[in-house]
């Protein structure tokens, strides 16, 4: 979703500005734009397309001055275009503004602004915030900063802002409501970002903005303040990422080198949380809250895309090692249906990037009803996290491939401690079976290696399926949310209409699509349901349906009867979706890439999606 930076200090704002901006183009975006301003003067471009767009644009033109703002903008009011891109003027130049997120009441007060001479140039919500912010200004006489508090006490939405006023061409006004807004604090200058992406190379001392706080930066320093004018604490954290945590290194897409990585972060997830002699586990954020946990008698969990699929593992999980009745909800679905929490429920919410609006907004509306809420977020200091009762980080270190991958598997076995260890709390998991899963975890990283050897051959069976225009995905168990997330992983990045499906479902419906051009990708591993998924095999390939499998070394059964099959090393069941989901990551890269799509940032969509 659209990205924020915004610098102050004593360098020239431009070039911190510019890199800022291409650090946070993983998020997705349409156009950009900056401000930057130069003893008072403000200089002003924006382009609808990517950042070397607006590098092109500004090439050649007046780039000085050491305070500036800049934005990549993800369409919501108004098409991608070069007058909807931000930055945002008001009318009478008074007020320059960035902006991330939806100001929902826009119509009412744009016919307000109108009524009193206002005219617009663009479609967009941001330009009307930027104008309501000016004529408070004007007609009441105050400064920038109470302008700009009036203001945000008017607009019902999401914001995230960063405001210029030329009148006051020193500072920069920051606020935030719903839409995350970081501040990296450098000796005399100020990173100001959506993320701490663009930060981490200047300084690891940031303050992440809450809801309605207002920050006034100027190189003297920050004062923060609520909407009602009351002074706030600073709160400054520490950043824990490397600089070389958001490069590509020697592969050719963040997504490739993300699904490479998960050896190394799923041991990155369990690291310090399993003892020396694997009898324990340990998972120190939610520690002290084990035993609410423990006694819960409804778990649910709530996410989005990816990290639904995760929780959908989850519900497998606590169910068969916990015994708890486990209820996984999209958050969008949750959040508005007035859903039944009870006090001793537990809610779960799993977000990469812990700014997910709609799970945000589910886990506000859960935790006025009294839950205990939790937290499985990739993102330090993200929303989520911080409004969450107790979690668990994830530990995968920076996604930037839209298409989540390493998360989705640190998610899963965040999940799976999470269930072994409640279920052992309960009673449902003898000494020996903890022991046997614990040694199980630890040798996850191996296996993964072991798989990606296969690299080769798994994309050699993707040039097979370049072509095909739709596909189906079946597991059954602890894989039928696999099938789902490789079904999606499929569709956003290359294009290809893919569906997944509990394998016996099937026969109520999918079955009737089955033809000689349709891929049908089956989770196919050695568990209990083993037989029942050769016979869904069986009812493919009797309608002449191409098999591509995913099953465990050594099968035979599969083998004669598949097109195409994937072996991967033996393990617990429970365990068995973060392997087997690692050929499906690489079909859905090969496949896209040989379709010349662009794979880490695949159109339309936004790795963070900070709006409902
Ligand atoms: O940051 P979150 O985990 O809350 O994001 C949820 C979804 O937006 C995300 O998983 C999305 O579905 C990905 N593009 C999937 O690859």
């Amino acid at each position: 979703m659209c990205g924020i930076v915004g610098y102050i200090g004593t360098r020239t704002a431009y070039p911190i500005l510019i890199k800022g901006l291409q650090r946070l183009e993983y998020r997705g975006y349409d156009s950009a734009g900056i401000a930057l301003m130069d003893n008072g003067n403000a200089s002003l471009y924006k382009c609808k397309g990517k950042v070397r767009d607006l590098e092109n644009l500004v090439s050649g033109q007046n780039i000085a001055g050491t305070i500036g703002i800049g934005h990549t903008r993800w369409a919501t009011h108004g098409l991608p275009n070069d007058v909807n891109a931000h930055p945002h003027k008001s009318m009478n130049g008074k007020f320059i503004l960035v902006h991330n997120g939806i100001i929902e009441n826009y119509a009412s007060i744009k016919k307000m602004l109108t009524k009193n001479g206002y005219k617009f140039q663009s479609e967009t919500d941001t330009e009307v915030l930027v104008n309501l912010i000016e004529n408070i200004y004007l007609e009441e006489k105050v400064s920038a900063e109470t302008a700009v508090q009036t203001a945000l006490r008017m607009v019902v939405g999401a914001y995230g802002i960063v405001v210029i006023c030329l009148d006051e061409p020193d500072k920069l006004i920051a606020s935030r409501k719903s839409s995350p807004l970081v501040i990296g604090c450098g000796e005399g200058e100020y990173f100001l970002a959506s993320d701490a992406t663009p930060i981490t190379e200047y300084t690891d001392r940031v303050l992440y903005l809450n809801d309605e706080e207002i920050a006034v930066v100027s190189t003297n320093g920050i004062s923060l303040k609520n909407l009602n004018n009351e002074a706030k604490e600073l709160v400054i954290s520490r950043l824990n990422l490397s600089i070389e945590s958001f490069d590509k290194g020697n592969f050719p897409h963040y997504m490739l080198k993300e699904i490479h990585e998960q050896s190394t972060t799923i041991a990155d997830s369990f690291r310090g949380r399993i003892n020396n002699d694997m009898t324990q586990i340990m998972l120190g954020g939610i520690n002290e809250v084990i035993p609410r946990i423990a006694k819960a008698k409804r778990i649910v969990i709530v996410a989005c895309g990816t990290s639904y699929h995760a929780g959908l593992v989850g519900e497998y999980l606590f169910e068969t090692f916990a015994r708890q009745q486990v209820e996984v909800e999209y958050a969008s679905e949750f959040r508005y249906r007035d859903p039944i929490i009870e006090e001793d429920d537990v809610v779960i919410a799993i977000s990469q990037s812990g700014e997910t609006a709609d799970t945000l907004a589910a886990i506000r509306m859960a935790k006025e009803k009294g839950a205990l809420i939790l937290g499985i977020c990739n993102v330090v200091g993200s929303s989520i996290a911080r409004e969450t009762h107790a979690g668990v980080y994830t530990h995968a270190g920076p996604e930037i491939g839209v298409a989540s991958t390493k998360a989705f598997t640190a998610q899963v076995i965040i999940l799976t401690m999470m269930a072994y260890l409640i279920g052992k709390r309960r009673g449902f998991i003898s000494d020996e079976t903890y022991h046997s899963l614990i040694e199980q975890v630890l040798e996850i990283p191996d296996k993964i290696k072991e798989i990606l050897k296969d690299e080769d051959h798994i994309k050699e069976i993707s040039q097979k399926y370049v072509e095909a225009t739709n596909a189906i995905y079946l597991g059954r168990g602890f894989l039928y949310p696999v099938a789902l997330e490789g079904a999606l992983k499929l569709k956003e990045i290359s294009y290809i209409h893919a569906e997944g499906y509990p394998a016996a479902e099937m026969k109520h419906g999918p079955i009737a699509l089955i033809d000689d051009k349709m891929p049908v990708f089956v989770l196919g591993t050695k568990d209990k349901y083993y037989e029942k998924i050769v016979s869904n095999i069986q009812e493919v390939k009797a309608r002449k349906g191409k098999v591509i499998a995913v099953v465990t070394q050594g099968d035979t059964t599969i083998k004669h009867l598949a097109d195409d099959v994937i072996e991967i090393p033996e393990i617990d069941e429970s365990l068995s979706p973060i392997l087997s989901v690692i050929p499906l990551q690489l079909i859905s890269y090969y496949i896209a890439v040989m379709r010349g799509c662009n794979v880490d940032q695949p159109r339309n969509l936004a790795k963070s999606v900070t709006v409902e």
